[in-house]
């Protein structure tokens, strides 16, 4: 079987830009993005969401929308979420990472980059 026929190793891998600038700039840092990250890993593991076939959450460095920050994004539907507390966190990993159902309202606007 060629690869291409294979499941990807994880269902869906959510990245968390956990940048951070030193010189004043904007970043999602700034934001408390460990904070997020460390919420979503966690809720991963209780909801029993993670491991091959399953949920990876990572760490990212910039992930180049900044503007949009804090920012994370889930492949493989290529979904970018601009969250603010851990509720969002929480509604981004029942619904989406969980259930495949795409958070509309916390969404990074389009036009949104760096
Ligand atoms: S600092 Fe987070 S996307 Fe650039």
């Amino acid at each position: 079987m060629s690869s291409d026929n294979q499941p990807s190793y994880f269902k869906r891998h959510i990245f968390f830009c956990l940048n951070e600038r030193k010189n004043g700039e904007a970043c999602c840092a700034q934001h408390n993005a460990q904070a997020a990250f460390d919420h979503c890993k966690n809720r991963v593991k209780e909801l029993g969401l993670a491991g091959p076939g399953q949920v990876r959450v990572n760490k990212a460095g910039c992930l180049d929308r900044c503007a949009g920050g804090p920012v994370a994004v889930v492949y493989p539907e290529g979904v970018w979420y601009t969250y603010v507390d851990n509720a969002d966190i929480e509604e981004i990993v029942d619904s989406h990472l969980k259930n495949g159902q795409v958070v509309e309202r916390l969404v990074t606007p389009e036009h949104l980059g760096r």
